[in-house]
């Protein structure tokens, strides 16, 4: 669906996040909150990413990039409504069918976007909301359903009187659209509402009132759709992140060691075995070869079949620079070896334990780099 765009809601302050770092560019699984939604919005088919940014914009700005997404401007925070407005003359016949999110759900998958997009498109709707179901909806817009069970609106907690305070199915914040109806409906909403702001959600009331269709579909897994507000929320959002990308990694036949860390560029053939304790980055690991525990690995191009013994380091790093190792075929270096870089250590080459090695170590020769040992006789008796 090439006329697919999306806005993303990111210009509120997150402040109980208490940092200085606009909300949205909180990182987790290694990237900001922001770039999984926008991840998850270009596998759903979405051609276009609007961001709509306020406070902290121009830090939001300068880490997402123009090549990834187009930016306004949302000066004052004035309500969800009024920040889809700002997006308005980028969108109008320009695109078909909107997408809204916010920029805090880092769990969003391109699946469940997918899936919204299909019912909106199956229900011929001019508005389908993503809900989830919820043990405890406190906070959240709730899902007004009429006698029939189509929506009827969508009331937020602080305007809901005690029975609708009652429903379970909540405004997940996510939304599709169509565009004309969207900007059609939004210039009806008002603000006279418990915290004077321009509701996004009061569209789906207008347009059900006109007659529209309005559609809903509840996500299976409510975790997907969790809003980040808080450091403690994001760790949680960290937990599941992980436990996703173990459970496809461990699907396609990796066995985890617990406690290992790979880092960004980093390349493992088959066969590799990282133990635990082992910290990989930047580097490119051979068929075979093992780094079985304690080890740090940066900057280094190994070969296959190499043997790392135990706490082995590359010394990658003079406080200025980093630089590179390089580590031949079947190399087998000895527990304990520092490999002050740049440094090359050949085929075949093997290491006594306990070296540093700074020199190139040739072709199947055995390197020796540490003090030799010294017994002296009958020490114990002198001493005493
Ligand atoms: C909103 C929904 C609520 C839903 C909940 C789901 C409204 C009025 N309510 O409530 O029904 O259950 O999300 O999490 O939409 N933002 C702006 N500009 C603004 C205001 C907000 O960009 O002027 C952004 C925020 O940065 C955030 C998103 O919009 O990313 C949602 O705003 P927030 O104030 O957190 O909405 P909720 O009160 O959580
Ligand atoms: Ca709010």
């Amino acid at each position: 669906m090439s006329d697919l765009a999306t806005v993303i809601l990111a210009a509120g302050k997150g402040t109980r996040m208490k940092s200085s770092l606009p909300k949205v560019l909180h990182p987790v699984g290694g990237k900001p909150m922001l770039q999984h939604v926008l991840d998850a919005a270009k596998k759903a088919g979405s051609a276009r990413s609007i961001v709509v940014i306020g406070f902290g914009g121009e830090a939001v700005r300068d880490a997402i990039g123009e090549q990834q997404a187009e930016f306004v401007v949302q000066e004052e925070q004035l309500g969800t409504g009024h920040a889809v407005l700002q997006a308005k003359p980028l969108l109008e016949g320009k695109s078909r069918t909107v997408m809204v999110l916010c920029g805090d759900t880092p769990l969003l998958t391109g699946e469940l976007l997918h899936e919204l997009l299909k019912a909106h498109v199956d229900s011929k709707a001019k508005a389908t909301v993503l809900t989830a179901i919820l043990p405890n909806a406190a906070g959240y817009g709730r899902i007004i359903r009429g006698a029939d069970g189509s929506v009827e609106r969508i009331v937020e907690d602080k305007d809901a009187t005690d029975e609708e305070r009652q429903v379970r199915e909540v405004n997940s914040g996510i939304y599709c659209f169509d565009t004309e109806a969207l900007f059609s409906a939004l210039s009806e909403v008002g603000n006279e509402n418990a915290q004077g702001e321009y509701y996004l959600p009061d569209v789906l009331g207008i347009l059900r009132r006109r007659g529209e269709r309005v559609w809903a579909v509840a996500a299976e897994d409510s975790a997907d759709t969790l809003g980040i507000n808080s450091r403690s929320q994001l760790a949680a959002a960290e937990k599941i992140l992980r436990q996703r990308k173990n459970e496809a990694l461990m699907a396609d036949g990796v066995t985890m060691g617990p406690y290992v860390h790979l880092r960004p560029n980093t390349k493992l053939a088959k066969s590799v075995k990282i133990g635990n304790f082992v910290e990989v980055k930047n580097s490119n690991i051979g068929e075979g070869t093992k780094l079985p525990h304690l080890s740090y690995i940066g900057d280094c191009d190994m070969g296959a079949g190499v043997n790392m013994g135990c706490g082995t380091i590359t010394v990658n790093y003079d406080g200025k620079k980093k630089f590179r190792t390089v580590i031949g075929d079947r190399a087998f270096i000895g527990c304990n070896t520092n490999l002050v870089a740049p440094v090359t250590v050949e085929d075949d080459a093997y290491i006594g334990a306990g070296s540093t090695i700074t020199k190139l170590v040739p072709k199947g020769n055995l390197a020796i780099a540490r003090s030799r040992q010294k017994n002296i006789e009958e020490w114990a008796d002198k001493r005493k």
